[in-house]
């Protein structure tokens, strides 16, 4: 039988979601080795695990190319593919907000405003719910710079500590919603390996709440 395949987000989320794999008792061991790998496997081989930009996560997972992976909900918002989300991980919380100066508060909703995003379809899905024409500019990183320098009148981005923000002299103008981590399947592979993923599904259920509880 060939492994299950994982696809792991390369970043801030891999760390937390390799941990809590093994404490759903997979040997995660070879996962933590220094090496440049991007197929790595745990010690027993049940599992094969690829390491990707986050943003390609929903891609593996809508193609099949992995069974189950772990992505952030911002990255499944921007990207709407079609696979289904099983389970809320919640760590990796953080909210996805209009931010600027804190001026700009009154005029976020103004016609031909300017916003910086990584997220496009998000920017554009939330000013499309309140009927106002904007100007998106699509930027790949460091988005804050966008009002600081006077590219935009504002961005759309995660806010997670909100360190970022306050040292670039930037305020949340608006919350758009909550985002954290994410379990995703590949819809096939939920028909065909039932008997495999849900056990997994239950037991990482499971170690999520016993970490909720602490
Ligand atoms: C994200 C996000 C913000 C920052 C928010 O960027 O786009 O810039 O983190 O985090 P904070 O509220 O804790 O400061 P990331 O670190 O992924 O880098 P990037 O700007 O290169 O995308």
């Amino acid at each position: 039988m060939r492994q299950i395949t994982v696809a792991l987000a390369k970043g801030r989320l891999a760390e937390k979601t390799v941990e809590i794999l093994e404490k759903c008792g997979i040997n995660c061991g070879p996962l933590k080795a220094d090496t440049r790998k991007l197929v790595l496997f745990d010690a027993e081989n049940k599992y094969r695990f690829i390491f990707v930009k986050p943003a390609d996560v929903p891609t593996y997972i809508e193609r099949g190319a992995a069974d189950i992976g772990v992505v952030g909900k911002d990255t499944l918002l921007e990207e709407s593919k079609d696979i289904y989300e099983m389970l809320d991980l919640k760590f990796g919380a953080c909210k996805m907000c209009v931010a600027g100066f804190k001026e700009r508060k009154d005029s976020i909703t103004q016609n031909n405003l300017r916003v910086a995003s990584k997220y496009v379809n998000v920017a554009k899905d939330f000013y499309a719910s309140k009927g106002v024409d904007v100007d998106i500019v699509k930027l790949t990183g460091s988005v804050e710079l966008g009002p600081v320098i006077g590219l935009t009148d504002v961005i759309v981005d995660i806010v997670e500590s909100g360190k970022t923000l306050e040292a670039n002299g930037l305020v949340v103008l608006e919350e758009i919603c909550r985002l954290s981590a994410r379990l995703v399947v590949n819809k096939v592979s939920l028909k065909t390996r039932k008997d495999e993923i849900m056990p997994l599904i239950a037991k990482i259920s499971e170690v999520i709440d016993k970490e909720e509880c602490k």
